[in-house]
């Protein structure tokens, strides 16, 4: 019998929204369903890997035949994905990973109060961990063979949408990146999905429409492919 295209590969998936605590009862979050990140999850289990899910906020369940590490925090979701990231093969960044976190979560719950001005919220940057992933991979020249980004764009006309995304994974130096058109109704918690495959080399991008789980096996299937044989 044929060998499965990901049989012995090891691959860490992160999925969902990270949640960003404002105080205790309090977070910003994202509409990340993590729909996507478990479909891929899935399809690249049926692929014959060995899968890591690094799952953030989901709603859906993680599935129970694989590795799964819970986070919260975008700053959690960095720990887990580089720790998990040192011995695999491939790497995928589904996760909607909060750009931005409170400056400060307050100890206990922020309360209203009459006499008191409207509380300001400052917000602080997060790391970028696709980019750290792959500065971790060149300066140590070792490190995953593929390491996949997301790109969510809202709106605007398709050729700049596909200019954007171009211009996103050269800066984040990754290997494919995978484009979702997004919006309040579209794509987010939705069970059927368009994205657009792009890699480093400028080919056509590749355009799969169709439910979370085909998506997801075209993604895998084009990962698959991108491996050097061994
Ligand atoms: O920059 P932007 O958020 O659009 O990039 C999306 C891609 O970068 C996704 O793969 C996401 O998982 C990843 N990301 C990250 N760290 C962040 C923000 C996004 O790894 N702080």
């Amino acid at each position: 019998t044929a060998e499965l295209p990901l049989e012995g590969r090891h691959v860490v998936i992160t999925a969902g929204g990270t949640r960003e605590p404002l105080d205790p009862v309090r977070f910003l979050g994202n509409r990340s369903s993590g729909k996507q990140g478990v479909a891929l999850a899935r399809a690249a289990a049926a692929a014959g890997a060995r899968v890591h899910l690094v799952a953030a906020h989901m709603e859906v369940p993680a599935p129970a035949d694989m590795e799964v590490t819970r986070v919260e925090t975008a700053l959690e979701l960095r720990q887990a994905a580089l720790q998990a990231a040192a011995g695999a093969d491939v790497v995928i960044m589904a996760a909607a990973v909060a750009d931005f976190r409170p400056a400060e979560a307050a100890g206990t719950k922020i309360k209203k109060r009459d006499d008191a001005a409207d509380p300001v919220i400052t917000l602080v940057r997060n790391p970028d961990i696709l980019r750290e992933l792959v500065t971790r991979r060149s300066e140590q020249e070792a490190g995953p063979e593929l390491i996949v980004g997301f790109a969510a764009e809202t709106g605007d006309a398709e050729a700049d949408v596909l200019e954007y995304a171009q211009q996103k994974l050269e800066r984040k130096g990754c290997d494919l990146l995978v484009l979702n058109q997004v919006g309040k109704d579209l794509v987010f918690g939705q069970d059927t999905t368009t994205v657009t495959i792009l890699d480093r080399d400028g080919s056509e991008p590749a355009t799969v429409s169709g439910s979370k789980d085909a998506t997801a096996a075209a993604i895998i299937e084009r990962i698959g492919s991108e491996l050097k044989p061994r």
